[in-house]
Formats: C-alpha cells, sequence, structure tokens
C-alpha cells in the first residue's frame, strides 16, 4: 500500500470521470477526497461512494485545503475557467482532453501553470496507451532505423452517440476533431516526437441533422523528416475495431450483435430527450464500462522505419522486420488507465512530469485547428507553437 496516496479532487462527475474512476479506484496511488458537479445526485453519489466532499463549484473545490491535484472533466468549453481556478488555488492539475477549444484559451492556461508552478497534464488521451508508447521505446531504440511514415485511422460511430447540442457546434468545440481527432493527434506526435511542422487536410460535414465535422483526413510533416496521414470517420457503418481483433476503444471485447445501436439509439428523439439520454451515461446513473481484457485503443497505427514496420494493437506491438516477424507484448495491468496515474503520480510526487504537459496539448490543439483551417482554406497550414517530447520549441520563420 502507498503510504502517501495524491488526494485528489474532481471537477465533473460525467462520462469522462465514469471511464477514469476504476483506475483511481484500483490504484492506491489515489485518493479520491472531494468532488464539484452541479446536480445533487451526483455529489451525493460521489459522497457516499468515496466518502469525499461534494462541492458545487470548482472554486469551491480549488479552495479545499485537502485536495492536492484535480482531474477536471467538465465539457471542453468549461476547461481554460477550471483549470486556471485549480491552479491559482495552488493544485496541480490533470485536465481531460481537449486541453480547450481556442488557442486563447489554452495559452492562457499553459500561462496560469507556468505562474503557480503547479503541474499542468493533459489526459487521458491515448497518447497514454501502452502500446503507444512500447511503439516509441522500439522507435527509440534504433534497431529499426528512421521512423519514415505513421498512418493513423479510425472509423467509428461517434457522430450518433447521444450528444449535448454544443457537442454539435463546431465553434464551441463540437464534432469530432476536439473530441476525437485530439487523440489522434496526440498518438501520432508522440510517435513522430512531437514537432508537427506543415499541414494539410479536408473535413467532411454530411449529416445536415448533425451539422458538424465527422470526418477528416490530414497529411502531416514533422521536424526530421517523417510524415504521417491521419483519417477518421465518426459517420462510419463499418467499424474499424474489426481490425483491432475486435477490441473496442476501451480495451474490452465488442459486444456481439450490436450493430446500428447508436444510430438505432437516437431514432425519434428530439435534442432534449438526446441531452437527457447521455446524462444516463454518467456516474451515478451509468453502467460501469465493461471489463477491459486489452489495452484502450484508438484504432489500427501502423509506424513505418527504415528496417521494420510497426502494427500497434490492444496487446502491444506486431513487428515486421526484414527478415522476421514477432510480438512484443505490452503487458497489461488489472485496469485501464494506468499510465494516466503514473504521470500524475509521478509529476506530483516525484516531479517528473509527463509528455502530455499543457505545451502539449497546446500544440495538440494547434493540429485541430490547423486541420480546420487547411479544409477551408483548401491551403496548407504551417504550424507554430509545437514542441517535442522534452518540450523543446522549434522556431518556425
Ligand atoms: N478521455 C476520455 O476517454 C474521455 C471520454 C469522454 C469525455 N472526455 C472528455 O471529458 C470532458 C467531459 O466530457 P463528458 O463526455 O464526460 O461530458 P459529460 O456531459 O458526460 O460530463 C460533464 C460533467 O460536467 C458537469 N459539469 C457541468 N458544469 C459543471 C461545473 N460548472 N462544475 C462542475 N461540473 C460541471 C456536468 O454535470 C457533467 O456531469 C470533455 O472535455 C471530453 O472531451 C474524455
Amino acid at each position: 500500500m502507498t503510504s502517501d496516496p495524491v488526494r485528489l479532487g474532481v471537477a465533473g462527475l460525467g462520462r469522462a470521470f465514469m471511464l477514469t474512476l476504476p483506475a483511481f479506484q484500483a490504484d492506491p496511488r489515489i485518493r479520491l477526497v472531494a468532488a464539484a458537479a452541479p446536480r445533487a445526485e451526483s455529489r451525493a453519489a460521489f459522497e457516499r461512494d468515496f466518502g469525499g466532499t461534494g462541492y458545487a463549484s470548482v472554486d469551491e473545490l480549488a479552495s479545499d485545503p485537502n485536495v492536492e491535484a484535480i482531474y477536471v472533466a467538465t465539457p471542453h468549453q468549461m476547461h481554460a475557467d477550471h483549470v486556471i481556478a485549480a491552479l491559482k488555488g495552488g493544485k496541480h492539475v490533470l485536465v481531460d482532453k481537449p486541453l480547450s477549444v481556442s488557442m486563447e484559451d489554452a495559452e492562457r492556461m499553459v500561462a496560469a501553470a507556468e505562474e503557480s508552478g503547479g503541474h499542468l497534464i493533459v489526459g487521458p488521451s491515448h497518447s497514454f496507451d501502452a502500446p503507444v508508447a512500447l511503439a516509441r521505446r522500439l522507435i527509440d531504440s534504433g534497431e529499426f532505423g528512421a521512423l519514415r511514415m505513421v498512418q493513423a485511422f479510425n472509423y467509428t460511430d461517434f457522430l450518433y452517440r447521444p450528444r449535448r447540442p454544443e457537442e454539435l457546434r463546431t465553434e464551441e468545440g463540437g464534432g469530432v476533431l476536439f473530441s476525437q481527432g485530439i487523440h489522434q493527434i496526440d498518438m501520432v506526435r508522440l510517435l513522430c516526437g512531437g514537432q508537427a511542422e506543415t499541414l494539410f487536410a479536408m473535413t467532411g460535414n454530411w449529416d445536415p441533422d448533425r451539422p458538424t465535422e465527422g470526418a477528416y483526413s490530414a497529411l502531416l510533416s514533422f521536424a526530421g523528416g517523417a510524415f504521417a496521414t491521419l483519417t477518421y470517420s465518426g459517420y462510419a457503418h463499418f467499424d474499424s475495431d474489426i481490425w483491432m481483433d475486435d477490441i473496442g476503444e476501451l480495451g474490452a471485447p465488442k459486444p456481439s450483435g450490436g450493430y446500428g445501436a447508436a444510430r438505432s439509439a437516437l431514432i425519434g428523439l428530439d435534442a432534449e430527450s438526446e441531452a437527457k439520454l447521455k446524462t444516463t451515461r454518467t456516474f451515478g446513473q451509468g453502467k460501469a464500462p465493461a471489463k477491459a481484457t486489452h489495452h484502450e485503443h484508438f484504432g489500427p497505427v501502423i509506424a513505418i522505419c527504415d528496417r521494420a514496420d510497426l502494427r500497434l494493437t490492444p496487446g502491444g506491438v506486431e513487428i515486421f522486420a526484414d527478415t522476421e516477424r514477432r510480438f512484443v507484448e505490452a503487458p497489461v495491468g488489472p485496469v485501464p488507465r494506468q499510465e494516466v496515474i503514473d504521470a500524475l503520480y509521478g509529476a506530483v510526487r516525484q516531479g517528473r512530469a509527463p509528455a502530455q504537459s499543457g505545451h502539449w496539448g497546446l500544440a495538440s490543439l494547434e493540429v485541430c485547428h490547423a486541420i480546420l483551417t487547411s479544409a477551408e482554406t483548401g491551403a496548407p497550414v504551417r504550424l507554430g507553437r509545437q514542441c517535442g517530447l522534452n518540450q523543446e520549441e522549434i522556431e518556425h520563420e
């Protein structure tokens, strides 16, 4: 048993908290001590389950002297206010992706972290998945020569999962880019060293009933010469988890017979009933996620090096080298998202910041915006706010 767990407060007891909760509960390095939630039922459920204190506002949570770090899991557009309040209260922060919707908010959050001296970590995101970290280590080993090209793609029913109205308005952070694209961008940046240079992209906004970006394809170059393609469709009928051994995003086997369930559940619902349906997936109301048997993942990813191609799987990395083919396992722990706890505990207790800092999150957000801009203008976009794995920045002319 760890004698000195991080005393964690949670802002926002919704779907994201539900998904990360098994990692918090299973890990002796974390103690849940307080939460902020506007709904009294959620606060009561938190106090009942964890014995901590439920507050009606994030400001009150940020003033609780018993809280050392805050996991901000409120809707995207609230991240800036909540993260800055937490940092000003002297807390370390783990903020769920994306860091924010606007670049201006992201800059303010990074500045607030620098000023407070607190750690700002952006996660969980799929760049924390163990097979991604393993692939990064294999690339770093030099055994396979230079990394040349990465392909990442994912086809899901994302756009047809129940949504609040603003989740279907791009300017408020709706659509696939800020919620889903950011995972893919984070993973690809991690594999390619972080310093993206130039991007060209197209987006799809194809369903007038859900008028936001549901798909994109982007071509991205990196310092050092590697390039990557990132493709995502949240309109998919074909589900690319078929190519991930039928393991879903959260690391559990896909239930059989669920074809078309997301679209079917929306038939006949107006916006209000749809938003209500979303709350049935949150803490205190929703079912806990199915038990993960594998790592979480974000669709097929292939990294092509001079002397081998690396295929990320929900269990590890399959290496296709010149004359041999082998599998390197990434051992699966008792619950997913332990890597995020490693990062939080490492930062708070050992002063070891992960790659996924505030600046890292800002750089990934810049790529999201660049995809929208390139799609709108039809021109490539040069990136200017990128950082590497060790946070170093490169200057672009
Ligand atoms: N990493 C992941 O796997 C994952 C999954 C889902 C969502 N997310 C991220 O988490 C964030 C929340 O998304 P969600 O799907 O959980 O939304 P959600 O609507 O299910 O949850 C948001 C919660 O915030 C609460 N809230 C609203 N205003 C608040 C306030 N002022 N103070 C405290 N709580 C407040 C709401 O009551 C709700 O319970 C988003 O940024 C999203 O990108 C991440």
